[in-house]
């Protein structure tokens, strides 16, 4: 007995309808949609070599443009009808495109396969997102050169187990900032190269009959090459892996920038202040003013390190060739994308207008003997092995403290007690602004230093 004809693209081999709960449950398309442009972009690719190497005619294909065109304008009006019924965004455009034009519209998938289509969606979507963070990057880079130049020689302490070590300059703390974008730029433009290769052709798994041209495609689309292997082309999504791999490592980045913002912009640091626009109150303590962006970019951090742990187990242990596993790779995917963007933006903005108080800075950086290490190389300088010359410092570090002061407060006579070959010129030496400027080493802390590093980052990004 013939079937009624049947509203689903595969429903031939049917003879029962998909439940309504497994239609819903296999359905991708509330979240695939954000992939419809793409998917027209690789569709017009598709059908522009179907033309060229005359599986469609002149005329089919004039035709396919202009009903894409049409959906393309649908989508961007937000006018586009998406049914679930028609699973994901590839079946929905196709529908859409036949409803427009008839027969020319079931050409279209001459050739290809939803498993090559979506291999080749999240290239191209991923591509154009990767650009987005690495634009957010370098305005974000760019702002922490403008700060870094404002605060050459503003001086803070610098800090390691959290404990005041040595004195620094903000500048040189902001340059160490805009070293660990720099690597995450250049992770996001290594990924993107691998990225950047074309599974279209690649079919279902084994590629096809038809005489495609792949090298024609993938120049339409702008990719490096055709990918070389079918197989691999619809199954691995080891580039979404790489893009989270290297999210996770700058979000993780920028929470280490976020703990230093909300530590410093504390009461009892005072070091910064933020933007107020970057800020929310209390709803009982009038008083507050709470860093919640950098809290929440801090906090976020944890939501991409998971999706780089959910990428990893979706993948493994799975078979070649495509596994509707890797459906499941989009929202972590997309959620990653969003965070990460998010995340950029704000912290683009918000940095490089944060407010100094290069007082609390200053005073913060007198205390805690952040000048020992520079009274330890005086006396190597005066010829005491540096073991010798720590233990001598730590004396009188020890001493210091019992008095309740600096060691740049102690007196000439009160120094010479821990060593003879102390003079007059140490206090030079005790100073802040001494310390640093003694650190003029390539990569070190002095303002010369710093100035030259700028130049040097800024033609790096220029
Ligand atoms: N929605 C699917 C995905 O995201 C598209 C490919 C489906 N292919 C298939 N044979 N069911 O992976």
């Amino acid at each position: 007995m013939a079937k009624q004809s049947d509203s689903r693209m595969w429903g031939g081999r049917f003879q029962e309808q998909t439940d309504e709960f497994v239609e819903a449950f296999t359905a991708s398309v509330d979240f695939d949609q954000r992939l419809a442009l793409v998917d027209i972009q690789g569709s017009l690719a598709h059908a522009r070599m179907l033309q060229h190497v005359g599986v469609l005619s002149a005329d089919e294909l004039a035709q396919i443009e202009q009903g894409l065109g049409q959906i393309e304008q649908e989508v961007q009006a937000g006018s586009f009808n998406w049914s679930v019924k028609l699973e994901d965004v590839h079946m929905n455009v196709e529908a859409r495109l036949t409803s427009l034009i008839g027969d020319a519209g079931k050409k279209l998938h001459t050739g290809r396969s939803r498993n090559d289509q979506i291999a080749t969606d999240i290239r191209l979507y991923l591509r154009e997102q990767i650009g987005v963070c690495q634009q957010y990057i370098r305005h974000f880079q760019q702002g922490l050169l403008d700060l870094a130049e404002q605060h050459a020689e503003t001086i803070l302490p610098g800090f390691t187990h959290l404990q005041v070590a040595q004195p620094i300059t903000f500048g040189h703390h902001m340059l160490a900032w805009f070293e660990m974008l720099e690597r995450d730029h250049g992770r996001l433009a290594d990924c993107a190269k691998r990225a950047n290769i074309m599974p279209l052709g690649a079919a279902a798994l084994a590629g096809t009959s038809y005489p495609l041209d792949r090298e024609y495609s993938a120049k339409l689309l702008d990719f490096t090459a055709p990918s070389r292997n079918s197989l691999d082309a619809v199954s691995d999504r080891d580039f979404a892996i790489e893009f989270c791999a290297a999210a996770a490592i700058c979000m993780t980045h920028l929470s280490r920038m976020a703990e230093e913002l909300v530590i410093w912009s504390s009461a009892q640091f005072n070091f910064i202040e933020l933007p107020d626009r970057y800020c929310t109150g209390s709803s009982i303590m009038p008083q507050k003013k709470n860093p919640d962006v950098p809290e929440l970019v801090r906090g976020k951090t944890g939501r991409v390190n998971g999706h780089l742990v959910s990428l990893l187990t979706l993948m493994k242990s799975q078979t070649l060739a495509y596994n509707k596993d890797n459906q499941e790779d989009k929202e972590p995917l997309f959620d990653t994308i969003d965070t990460l963007v998010g995340s950029l933006r704000a912290f683009a903005d918000m940095v490089p207008n944060l407010t100094v108080n290069a007082e609390a800075m200053y005073q913060a950086a007198r205390q805690g003997f952040s000048t020992a290490t520079d009274l330890a190389d005086y006396l190597v300088n005066k010829g005491l092995p540096f073991r010798d010359a720590h233990e001598v410092v730590g004396n009188a570090v020890a001493y210091a403290i019992e008095q309740g002061k600096d060691l740049s407060d102690c007196g000439l006579d009160e120094l010479q007690q821990f060593h003879a070959s102390i003079e007059q010129d140490v206090f030079e030496v005790l100073t802040l602004e001494g310390s640093v400027n003694a650190r003029d080493i390539l990569g070190g802390t002095a303002p010369a230093q710093v100035r030259k590093q700028i130049a040097q980052c800024r033609q790096l990004i220029a």
